[in-house]
């Protein structure tokens, strides 16, 4: 294989931006990061690998740390990183995932934001379509650039501002993960027991005994049940009721949902 892309999706931004790149370069497969946490597949051979995700209060989603801390390279291989964001340059991602791999001698060559649509939904309401829209025109010119300086193997270093200020707010943030599924709710008339939000769920943190869903407090927030669920039955903290949920325009639900086959960790309780 010649080159690798690891993504991590809750609504569609980084699985765009890595087939975006998969589509570019020749021989590329992509494979998904909580897939490879489950089958416990952490020794990688490849020319140019790759990560794709999105950025999780101002650093890397915490699967993907996890997964960085655990994958091991064989030979010299070109490493490169793409954030998807809302706001770009605020944050640290590049910097803690260096500092992940430079724990065994490794360092990212090529790192980027690209700027698509925030799914925060507890903040704020999605962007209007028009925004989108732009966003959308500007990230495709940006990932052309992308495309050719990780096909030459260029190096690129993202800007990354306000760093201690950014890792102050991520470190509060990872601090709650025990709690971070307290604020969902489910309003079960509206409930059709779909199964969407549980196969989508990354950390398998969703069973649903009597077809709704019930969270396990093994969440890491990536929101890809709230904006999955069809019927908007799913709410967060008693905010989102009435926002746009959200999902990348060439992206299905059906392409962010998980297979777990393996037997490794069972993260669901
Ligand atoms: C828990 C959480 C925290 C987020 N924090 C940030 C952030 O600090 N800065 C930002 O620009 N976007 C933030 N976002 C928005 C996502 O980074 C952005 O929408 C991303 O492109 C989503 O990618 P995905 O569709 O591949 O999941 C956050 C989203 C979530 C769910
Ligand atoms: S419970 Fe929802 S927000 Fe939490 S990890 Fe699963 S899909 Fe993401
Ligand atoms: S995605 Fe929505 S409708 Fe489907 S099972 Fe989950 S809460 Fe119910």
């Amino acid at each position: 294989m010649k080159n690798i892309i690891y993504y991590y999706s809750a609504t569609g931004n980084s699985l765009y931006v890595a087939r975006f790149l998969q589509e570019r370069l020749p021989d590329t497969e992509l494979r998904s990061i909580p897939e490879e946490l489950v089958e416990e597949r952490f020794d990688v051979l490849a020319d140019r690998i790759g990560f794709v995700f999105p950025l999780h209060y101002l650093s890397l989603p915490l699967q993907v740390e996890e997964f960085l801390g655990k994958v091991s390279f064989r030979e010299a291989p070109y490493l490169f990183a793409v954030a998807t964001c809302g706001v770009p340059y605020w944050g640290r991602p590049f910097l803690d995932a260096d500092g992940v791999l430079g724990r065994k001698g490794r360092h990212l060559n090529g790192t980027w934001f690209v700027r698509l649509v925030s799914n925060y939904l507890p903040s704020r309401d999605t962007a209007a379509e028009w925004r989108i829209r732009i966003r959308a025109w500007f990230a495709h010119q940006k990932l052309q650039g992308i495309a050719k300086s990780v096909a030459n193997k260029e190096h690129h270093s993202a800007w990354q501002i306000l760093r201690e200020l950014c890792q102050h707010y991520h470190e509060e943030w990872r601090a709650q993960q025990k709690k971070m599924d307290e604020n969902f709710s489910c309003d079960t008339e509206r409930c059709t027991s779909c199964s969407l939000c549980e196969r989508i769920c990354p950390m398998r943190n969703i069973l649903r005994p009597k077809g709704h869903p019930v969270w396990q407090h093994n969440c890491v927030e990536c929101l890809g049940c709230l904006h999955a669920c069809p019927t908007e039955a799913i709410d967060y903290g008693g905010v989102t009721q009435g926002r746009r949920r959200y999902r990348h325009k060439d992206i299905s639900v059906k392409d962010l949902l998980h297979e777990f086959k393996g037997k490794g960790q069972k993260n669901a309780k």
